[in-house]
């Protein structure tokens, strides 16, 4: 019995966008969807309720922050991520993969894994697809990531090309170590960079093994926005329509709204709770830098479109304030709205979805946020 289900709801015959809801053992919601992250086990400066009164309905955790501190069996003997951090919504968990190759030096990979260093410690450390596993079975998140290898942008054909294949006999390792095919769902990651080939033979590698789902990665690592759309352009068609698509690590509105118009359901990025925590707000008339000298007198809610706590009951002079003086209470508010913009949007996106309608949506949304502006 396959834990994680999709259901193809419609597609927007404007754009070829997909409306879909996926089940877990944690619940369903409706796709395109944007997923908190929650890397120690907690989305910064939120608890839980607040995730609920913002309508999240699934949060992303780090299989890598984890094992480090507290220890995956710690959380095991919890009950559980979801026990442990008191959140009955869905998690997924990413492998560690990527933190590997974003968080440590000294990284080097053989066949069996990958040795590096704790950033915390310096003490060495051993990642394989099995330990990978072992964790994420422990934690007994609804969504478990495979093990893979995210190169750097831009990486040689010839590197790539050697990358994808032992991604891919990664994958298989993560399929027969996973322990628990009834519970949790386990996803593969598409990789190949910006070569069309590449992607086009991972895909299939995976598609073979029959995941319940799958991520596009190796993608936002720094190459410009047109790479990000061409390979998705080229991507997507070789996933199955059956199954949910993730691309992981993008968040910022305008490539959420590109990604769901070429056939992505899910999505997740630190973006929008690590910019607040500095003072920026997403607004629907684009970003706004709540330190800013002109806000001090300035009364008004951060987006006067929005309807979330901190917009129906405080001001940006308020909040200036409370960020100027790092009082934590500040973090919350940015932190909050940002969240909830992002859901609103994708609130907004399903709704264009079913209505036909998400290419005039991005049009306008586009205009307004001043991403049309030269
Ligand atoms: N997060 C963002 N990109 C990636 C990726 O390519 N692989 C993994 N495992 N996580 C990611
Ligand atoms: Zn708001």
């Amino acid at each position: 019995m396959q834990p994680i289900k999709y259901e193809l709801i419609k597609t927007c015959k404007q754009t070829g966008a997909r409306l879909g809801r996926v089940t877990t053992p944690h619940g369903s919601f409706e796709t395109p969807i944007f997923m908190p992250v929650g890397t120690l086990a907690t989305v910064k400066t939120m608890s839980p309720e607040d995730l609920h009164d913002m309508n999240a309905k699934i949060i992303l955790s780090n299989t890598y922050h984890l094992w480090l501190r507290p220890g995956e069996e710690i959380i095991r003997e919890a009950g559980g991520l979801h026990k442990f951090m008191n959140w009955d919504g869905a998690i997924l968990t990413d492998s560690g993969g990527f933190q590997v190759f974003s968080l440590s030096d000294m990284r080097e990979i053989e066949e069996e894994g990958v040795h590096f260093r704790n950033h915390l410690s310096g003490e060495k450390l051993f990642l394989t697809p099995e330990k990978a596993m072992h964790i994420q079975n422990a934690l007994s998140s609804d969504i478990m990531m495979a093990f893979d290898e995210c190169p750097p942008y831009p990486a040689s054909y010839e590197y790539m090309k050697n990358s994808v294949e032992r991604t891919s006999r990664w994958a298989e390792r993560c399929l027969q170590a996973h322990e628990r095919k009834d519970v949790q769902g386990l996803f593969g990651i598409v990789q190949g960079g910006e070569y069309e080939d590449l992607r086009k033979q991972s895909a299939a590698d995976l598609t073979s093994l029959d995941f319940p789902g799958y991520a596009v990665g190796g993608l936002s690592v720094g190459e410009p926005k047109e790479v990000m759309n061409r390979v998705l352009d080229f991507t997507t068609p070789h996933l199955p329509t059956n199954k949910p698509r993730y691309l992981m690590g993008v968040g910022s509105p305008d490539s959420l709204i590109d990604g769901a118009i070429r056939g992505i359901d899910m999505f997740d990025c630190v973006l929008p709770t690590r910019i607040a925590r500095n003072g920026t707000c997403m607004t629907s008339e684009g970003r706004l830098v709540i330190r800013n000298a002109k806000y001090a007198r300035d009364f008004r809610p951060i987006d006067e479109h929005c309807d979330c706590y901190a917009c129906k009951n405080y001001s940006r002079a308020y909040i200036r304030h409370l960020m100027k003086c790092n009082e934590t209470f500040g973090f919350r508010l940015t932190t909050y709205h940002n969240l909830y913009f992002l859901l609103k949007l994708m609130e907004q996106v399903r709704e264009a979805i079913k209505e036909d309608r998400l290419g005039d949506f991005r049009e306008a949304f586009f205009e307004q946020y001043g991403f049309n502006k030269p």
